[in-house]
């Protein structure tokens, strides 16, 4: 049985009061829509199609072919925004999943459960609902005696009885696709918003005889819509709780989940540990047995195996197998660290690869610089690879050793295994093998330490008596 699926996403979401889009704003790193994307391709959704309208460029933008497109030009209601798909779905026998844009906590293995119902029972509507605390404002679910769903009743239009009801339409389905653009035909906007209802489809269904039935969601979290910011924070955290769940499952020590912010598509290792204050971002994958944190942000960045970081921020970098980064450095985009490798405190990399077993170990830059294997990087030395109009490059060779607080004056070459001396500022490159020193000679001058200090108390005295 072919599966298809719309994703209402048309709304402007006033209560947002934002210049993005609602479904474009990002819950644990991701936007809504994403997650909802994600969710449908993980149910085995063949086909696609997002009911866009408010920001239709931009939520087209984001999704690319990732999906179909539909406009709704006006938002008249959900039943309305779904038959904007008529001509591209209408005809096509197969089950439909319908979801908004601005539900982004359900799960697949909840859609999975709904599609299964809804094939089992050979029905022709089957509802996603929930069982929530708070009712307000979201449509009941009516069902008869024997517990037959027979309709869905909107808030607006509810009687007392009706609004006691805690039993809620989350506004997810599935429909034989077929009868579910039928069944739009005849839905008509009468009600107290004079909008086109999709929940009406539920009681066309019904009087046609047609087989409705309902799947109560397992936790009713995964049913609720972003509509402020206010929810926008509760759909984070509880993301954020499933995202650390689900890598502790797997193997990752969290050592407090609650001060750990781990984003949808970051993957980690088994046996890794992750200290509080870590935020683990966008692509990021960090291998197994690291210890990450505490107080570290790795943005879109690849740790190997047995790493470790402490209180760090790298963004699109990269650190091999069994090395060491911090406390406290940066790695700025295109930091490329090997393995064996250490990265001490106080160190800035920006577009520069370090080979295996190279050590830079406190208060260093390193910018646009190629440097090879188990080259060891002095305290204070940096490349000065700018002159304020053009970048420059730094290339070390393997072996090399660079002296404490040595200024490389890019572009400039040091060969493998030479030998730049502390405090030099090296001009020229250096071939391999050879010994750079590049400083003035040093110059003792006998006994004269007191004969200057003289001078200098005699400067103060003067000057304190005219004062
Ligand atoms: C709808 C349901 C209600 C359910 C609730 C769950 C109807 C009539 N009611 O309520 O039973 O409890 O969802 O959240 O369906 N949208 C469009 N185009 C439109 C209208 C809406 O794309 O013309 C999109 C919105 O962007 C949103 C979703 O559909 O993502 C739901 O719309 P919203 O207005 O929030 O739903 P309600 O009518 O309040
Ligand atoms: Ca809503």
């Amino acid at each position: 049985m072919k599966v298809m699926a719309i994703i209402l996403a048309a709304g402007q979401g006033k209560r947002m009061k934002s210049k993005l889009y609602k479904v474009l704003h990002p819950v644990c790193g991701k936007p809504m829509v994403g997650h909802v994307l994600q969710t449908v391709k993980e149910a085995n959704c063949e086909r696609t199609v997002v009911v866009v309208g408010h920001g239709a460029e931009a939520v087209q933008a984001y999704v690319g072919e990732g999906a179909e497109f539909i406009l709704q030009e006006q938002q008249l209601g959900t039943g309305h925004a779904v038959r904007q798909a008529e001509g591209l779905l209408a005809k096509e026998a197969g089950t439909t999943v319908i979801l908004y844009g601005d539900t982004p906590l359900v799960t697949a293995d909840t859609i999975k459960s709904l599609l299964e119902l809804h094939t089992s029972k050979g029905a022709a509507a089957t509802v996603l609902t929930a069982v929530v605390p708070n009712p307000q404002g979201l449509g009941r679910m009516i069902r008869d005696q024997s517990g037959q769903v027979q309709r869905i009743v909107e808030q607006k239009d509810c009687t007392p009885e009706q609004a006691a009801i805690t039993e809620i339409n989350t506004g997810m389905y599935c429909f034989d696709n077929i009868k579910l653009f039928e069944a739009l035909k005849q839905v008509k906007n009468d009600n107290a918003q004079g909008e086109y209802y999709l929940t009406d489809v539920i009681e066309i269904l019904n009087q046609a005889g047609e087989k409705v039935e309902a799947f109560c969601a397992p936790d009713y979290a995964e049913g609720v819509g972003v509509n402020d910011r206010v929810g926008l924070a509760e759909a984070e955290q509880l993301m954020r709780t499933r995202i650390v769940r689900r890598h502790q499952i797997n193997g990752v020590t969290i050592i407090d989940p609650a001060a750990t912010y781990i984003e949808a598509d970051v993957t980690i290792g088994a046996d890794t540990v992750i200290y509080p204050g870590t935020m683990l971002r966008g692509s990021t994958s960090v291998g197994t047995d690291c210890v990450i944190g505490p107080n570290t942000e790795l943005a879109d960045t690849i740790i190997g195996d047995e790493v470790e970081v402490k209180h760090s921020v790298l963004t699109s970098a990269s650190v091999g197998n069994k090395s060491a980064v911090g406390p406290f450095a940066y790695l700025r985009p295109g930091a490329k660290v090997g393995a064996r490798c250490k990265v001490g405190d106080f160190v800035e990399l920006k577009n520069a690869e370090l080979g295996d077993g190279t050590k830079v170990s406190h208060l260093s830059y390193v910018g646009d610089a190629k440097v090879g294997r188990d080259v060891n990087i002095g305290c204070g030395a940096i490349t000065v690879n700018y002159d304020g109009y053009n970048k420059g490059l730094t290339e070390i060779g393997d072996e090399a050793f660079i002296g404490s607080n040595v200024n490389l004056i890019a572009p400039v070459k040091v060969g493998d295994s030479a030998y730049v001396v502390a405090g030099s500022t090296i001009t020229h490159d250096v071939p391999a093998g050879d010994l750079a020193i590049a400083r003035e000679r040093q110059v003792n001058k006998a006994g004269y330490a007191e004969k200057i200090r003289k001078r200098a108390k005699a400067k103060k005295e003067n000057t304190s008596k005219q004062s």
